[in-house]
C-alpha cells in the first residue's frame, strides 16, 4: 500500500516547528569492521533510569546507520560550546566524509569500542536494546553502559538553524 506523504504546508510547518525546538548537539560514533563512523545528531533523549537508557533517531541513509545495527554498540559525545566546528564536520557540512572526520577533535580511539570525544560535555558508551524503523529513520533504544562527565557542564545547542549556548535566564 502506498503511504501518502504529508501536505507540503504541513511539512513546512513541521520543519519550522522542529527548528524552533532547541536541542543539545551530540556526535554519535560507532566502530565496525575496523572503521570508525561518526555523525552529528540532535535527536537524542533520555528514556529511562531502569535500565539507564536513551533513545536516538538515525536516518537510515546515514553511513553510521548500518554499522550501529551490525555492532549494537555506539558512543554519544555531547558537545560543549566552542565545538560547533566539529558539529559541522560530522554533519557533512564541510564536505569531509568517513574516517577523515576524526582528524578534527581530541578523540579517544584506544579501546575496541566506539571512539568518544575527550573534551566533550559528556561521553557515553551505549548498547542497543531495541530498534524500530519509522519511515526514513530508525529509532534506537540504548542501554547506557558508561558515562564520563567532561569539565564543561553546558552543552552546545542547535535552535532556529544556528549553533549557540543556553543563557538559562529565567523569564
Ligand atoms: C544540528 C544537526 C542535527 C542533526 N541531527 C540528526 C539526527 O538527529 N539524526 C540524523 O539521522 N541526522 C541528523 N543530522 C544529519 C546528519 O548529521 C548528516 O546527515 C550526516 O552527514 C550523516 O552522516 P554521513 O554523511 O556519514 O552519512 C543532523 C545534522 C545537523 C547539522
Amino acid at each position: 500500500m502506498m503511504t501518502q506523504g504529508p501536505e507540503l504546508e504541513t511539512l513546512e510547518a513541521f520543519l519550522e516547528s522542529m527548528a524552533r525546538l532547541a536541542s543539545a548537539v551530540h556526535i554519535v560514533t560507532v566502530r565496525h569492521g575496523g572503521r570508525d563512523y561518526g555523525m552529528t545528531v540532535t535527536a537524542v533523549t533520555s528514556l529511562s533510569t531502569d535500565p539507564v537508557s536513551i533513545l536516538l533517531s538515525i536516518n537510515r541513509q546515514a553511513a553510521a546507520h548500518d554499522a550501529i545495527l551490525a555492532t549494537g554498540e555506539l558512543g554519544v559525545s555531547t558537545l560543549r560550546p566552542g565545538q560547533s566546528g566539529l558539529a559541522r564536520t560530522f554533519a557533512g557540512m564541510t564536505g569531509v566524509c568517513g574516517e577523515a572526520r576524526f582528524a578534527e577533535g581530541d578523540w579517544d580511539t584506544g579501546s575496541d569500542g566506539p571512539p568518544v570525544l575527550r573534551d566533550a560535555a559528556s561521553m557515553m558508551r551505549c548498547r542497543v536494546l531495541q530498534s524500530h524503523v519509522i519511515g526514513t529513520h530508525r529509532i534506537f533504544a540504548c542501554k547506557v553502559e558508561q558515562v564520563v562527565l567532561g569539565h564543561q557542564p553546558h552543552a552546545l545547542v542547535y535552535g532556529n538553524r544556528q549553533f549557540g549556548t543556553m543563557a538559562y535566564a529565567e523569564d
